[in-house]
Parts: structure tokens; C-alpha cells; sequence
């Protein structure tokens, strides 16, 4: 007996482009928001610097944000999604507010505004100092709570989407159990974050396994511009692998410098933005300096600054590097380049319609073209909630069509096995960490894909129902879209980087 459930709005993931989507949907629509882990837990909650937007700010300073935003993507961004990200941020930010987050301000109640790389002025909000995703993130879950439409469930993982008739239907979701559940409704939202999973190092989530994005592409929706993977310059250096605590951009925005080995400051050879060129730059200057002083990391120094204002201003930074005996007021930062965004994804237009009808796309998973080739530092909280509201928007437009769901069921016929995939899974990221990583050429990319493609092709061969069996072939799926674009951009541009 099929357990099915039904919903008007069905939203995958739970990070800020879902549960801000949700606040603005219709309250008299019934939304079920689903998250393959807990609710609290997400990349959306680990953004330390802040969300960037012009606040009660004049045109000529949103079309500052507006250049600088093409700037750091190489000028390949979508202009009219560029376009409308600045000029909504406004209202955007004054609505994140009135829905309960508390932005840092000074004494006499001013919204206090930072800097990051590839910014040309203070234009980035924060709160809890460097917590700003964890404080976003809880505010706007106490909303959610209160309003009793929209109902969130845990521990569920969507593994393919329903669709009948070049319509989408729902979604089969398993549950912590390895049941399938079919899920029924009118419209779905992906938002389902991005990939930080195929790669060893990530300040992602450990199971950011490009799960939407490898479900659309099962239905044949374009993914654009995936070879963009933004690497922050910044995480912390420690020798272990996996989720990696990030050291953001906003302490280079307050003044950090950043050194080699020989702790000697280096960016002003590569750039003469120094330590607040966009990431991409950032990143590949890392690297070039970590290569030619044989060395696995660098250094950030903010010793100079007042200790005082350092502690209060990145609390979050300071306890975690004491934890590791380092006190950033006195002692260096050690710090490497890792996997962080996912500046392509699902094509979507501005109103996050894909082209399937009634599937949405938001946040990382989704393509505006916003990004273009290289996301500007603190633009992707930002574009969750710009996007989510026009989401929302269209949804509330067509509510009134909310109808009964008929669709026949597909039978599924997966079989119940224990297999982990644990060696599949190993290799996928080191392929991707040793060829599709800051420096990328032909010969790597192309090793890289004759392997995954024998992976994905055995994994096709096989039907089970468990978690781990769609987490590997979307992990493997992901991957190999990188790798055929990135193979096809044969051009440095911006995040992506060709040596041959
Ligand atoms: C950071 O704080 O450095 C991350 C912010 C972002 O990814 O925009």
C-alpha cells in the first residue's frame, strides 16, 4: 500500500530560499516543506560575513552594487537578473526584518554595514557579529513556526520528482526508513542548495549532494554553467577532510592580510586590489603561492588590529580558532582555498520558473545568471530571498488553480539493499578535488570522466532504495555535468580556470 500525502506547494530543502519562499507564499495555500536532514542544519546557516544589498541607499549607489556584481562574474551574468537582485534588495532586506531578523547596529540603532572582496563600499549586513546565516536562519524559523499552513518534515529525502503530461505532480520521498512516500502537488519548489559533496573539501554541508540539480537533469531540464564553482579563498586549515569551518571574507573586509609561509604578504603581485579582489582571483593566487612555496596553506593576519574590536566583531572566528589553540588576536590564521558555491545550476527565468510546468527552482540549485562567472561576496543569501519572493509571487498568482492531483503512480520497483557506495563516493571527490578544482586542464578533466562515466553507468545498471544509493548517483551525476562543461569552456573565465 502506497503512503501518499498532498500539499498545493511542495518545497524541497530547507535553507533560505525555501523557508523565506514559504513566508511569502499565500497563507491559505498547505505547504510541506521536506529536508533530507534536520531543519536547523544547511549552508544557509554556516554564512558567517553577511547579505549584501543598498538599504535606503540612492540609484547611484545600487548601480555601484550592480557593476560590481558583473565585475566579480566577468561580465557573463544574466543583466536583467543582476538588475533586478540589486534593485529588490531593498525591499528585500526591510522584509527580512519586519519578518523577525535582527541585523548588527550600532549604539544608536543603525544597521552597521561591512566590506568584502570585489565590493567598492559598506554595503554588507550582518548579525551575531560573523553568524549572520545561523541568526537569519533562526529568526525566520521562529516565523515559520507560527503560521500553521506550512508544515516541515525531517529526515526526508526527495529521489525523483513526479510528472505526468510535461507537468510536474510531486515528488517520491523516502523516509529515514528507506520507505518511499509519494508526495502530490500543484507546485514544486527545488531548493535544494548546491554540491559542496563532490569535493574532499567544502564549507558546504557534508550532504550538499547537488540532489535537485541531479533530479531535473533526470527529467531533461537544462543545467547551465556549472563549471563556475566558486572556491572561497578562505577556510580554515586543518588536517582533517570534509566540512571545512570558513573564515570569511569579511575578516579581509575589515583589514586581514594575507601571507605566505615565509609570512610575506603576496596579493599586491597577482592584483592591485590586494586581499579585496573578487574570489576567483583571490583563490587562484592562493594557489599559485601555496605551489611555488611548496606549501599546502597560507596565512591570515589580523593581529594589528585593536583585540577588543576583533573579538567582538567575529566571536563565532575567534572561538572556533581558540578551540584550536590559535588566538587570531595574536597568533596567524592558517587558511586554503576550498569548494563553496555553486554559481551555475537548474535554468530558471526571473520568476524561478523552470521549464517544466509548475517546477520552480531557487537559491544555489537554481540558474538567475546573477552569478555569472564567479559569485560577488554575500549576493547569494541575497539572491534566495529576491527569488524566493517572485517565486512566491507566481505561485500566489495561479493559487486560485490549486486543484485535485491525478496522476498514475509510477511503481518503483527498487530494491531494499545495504550497499554504501563508500569507495564510489571517496573517488568522486578526490577526481574532482585533484582535476576539477582552482587549476583544470584537458587531460585531468577528461581522466576525471572516463572513470565517473564507468561509476554512473554501474549505478544506472542498479535500483535500491536508500538515501545513500541517490545521494551517490546525484554526487556522480553533479560531477559529470562539471566536468563535460568545463570541458567545453575551453577559456579562463572567471572561477574557471584552464592552464592548456
Ligand atoms: C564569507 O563570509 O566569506 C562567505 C560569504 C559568502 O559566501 O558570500
Amino acid at each position: 500500500m502506497k503512503e501518499i500525502r498532498q500539499y498545493d506547494v511542495l518545497i524541497l530543502g530547507g535553507g533560505l530560499a525555501g523557508i523565506y519562499t514559504a513566508l511569502k507564499l499565500d497563507s491559505n495555500l498547505k505547504i510541506g516543506i521536506y529536508v533530507k536532514d534536520a531543519i536547523n542544519k544547511g549552508s544557509s546557516n554556516l554564512a558567517q560575513g553577511g547579505i549584501a544589498g543598498e538599504i535606503n541607499s540612492s540609484k547611484e549607489k545600487k548601480d555601484e552594487h550592480y557593476e560590481d556584481t558583473l565585475k566579480a562574474g566577468s561580465y557573463v551574468n544574466d543583466k536583467n537578473a543582476v538588475r533586478i537582485l540589486v534593485d529588490e534588495a531593498d525591499d528585500a532586506l526591510k522584509d527580512l526584518i519586519s519578518l523577525g531578523v535582527k541585523f548588527d547596529v550600532d549604539k544608536d540603532g543603525n544597521l552597521i554595514k561591512t566590506l568584502e572582496g570585489g565590493h567598492r563600499s559598506r554595503r554588507i549586513l550582518h548579525a551575531g557579529g560573523d553568524d549572520t546565516g545561523n541568526h537569519i536562519m533562526s529568526d525566520l524559523r521562529n516565523t515559520l513556526y507560527q503560521r500553521t499552513n506550512i508544515k516541515v518534515f525531517e529526515n526526508e529525502m526527495a529521489i525523483e520528482l513526479l510528472h505526468q503530461d510535461g507537468e510536474v505532480k510531486g515528488a517520491i520521498v523516502i523516509n529515514h526508513q528507506n520507505e518511499e512516500i509519494y508526495i502530490l502537488a500543484n507546485k514544486v519548489v527545488l531548493a535544494t542548495g548546491g554540491i559542496g559533496a563532490i569535493y574532499q573539501n567544502t564549507t558546504n554541508e557534508k550532504f550538499n549532494c547537488g540532489d535537485g540539480i541531479a533530479m531535473a537533469y533526470r527529467l531533461g531540464l537544462k543545467i547551465k554553467d556549472m563549471e563556475f564553482v566558486q572556491f572561497h579563498p578562505t577556510a580554515f586549515y586543518d588536517d582533517k577532510m570534509g566540512q571545512k569551518f570558513l573564515i570569511s571574507e569579511a575578516v579581509r573586509g575589515e583589514g586581514a592580510y594575507l601571507k605566505n609561509i615565509e609570512g610575506e604578504r603576496f596579493m599586491e603581485k597577482y592584483t592591485p586590489l590586494k586581499e579585496l579582489a573578487p574570489r576567483d582571483i583571490v583563490s587562484q593566487s592562493i594557489y599559485r603561492e601555496m605551489y611555488d612555496t611548496f606549501s599546502d596553506h597560507v596565512y591570515l593576519d589580523i593581529t594589528y588590529k585593536d583585540s577588543d574590536f576583533v573579538k567582538n566583531r567575529f566571536p563565532t572566528i575567534y572561538k572556533h580558532c581558540l578551540d584550536y589553540g590559535i588566538d587570531i588576536t595574536k597568533d596567524l590564521i592558517p587558511v586554503v582555498p576550498v569548494e563553496h558555491f555553486l554559481c551555475g545550476g537548474i535554468e530558471v527565468d526571473l520568476y524561478g520558473r523552470t521549464a517544466l510546468k509548475n517546477l520552480y527552482a531557487v537559491g544555489e540549485c537554481a540558474f538567475t545568471g546573477v552569478h555569472g562567472a564567479n559569485r560577488l561576496a554575500s549576493n547569494s543569501l541575497l539572491e534566495c530571498v529576491v527569488f524566493g519572493k517572485r517565486v512566491a509571487e507566481d505561485i500566489n498568482k495561479t493559487k486560485d488553480q490549486c486543484e485535485k492531483i491525478n496522476i498514475i503512480l509510477p511503481d518503483m520497483k527498487l530494491a531494499k539493499k545495504k550497499y554504501n557506495f563508500k569507495d564510489i563516493r571517496q573517488e568522486t571527490r578526490e577526481l574532482m578535488s585533484r582535476y576539477v578544482f582552482i587549476v583544470r586542464t584537458k587531460d585531468g578533466l577528461e581522466m576525471a570522466k572516463k572513470i565517473l562515466t564507468k561509476h554512473y553507468k554501474n549505478l544506472l545498471k542498479i535500483n535500491v532504495l536508500s538515501r545513500y544509493y541517490y545521494e551517490t548517483l546525484n554526487m556522480v551525476t553533479v560531477a559529470l555535468i562539471v566536468i563535460n562543461q568545463a570541458l567545453e569552456r575551453k577559456e579562463s573565465i572567471g572561477s574557471h580556470f584552464r592552464i592548456d
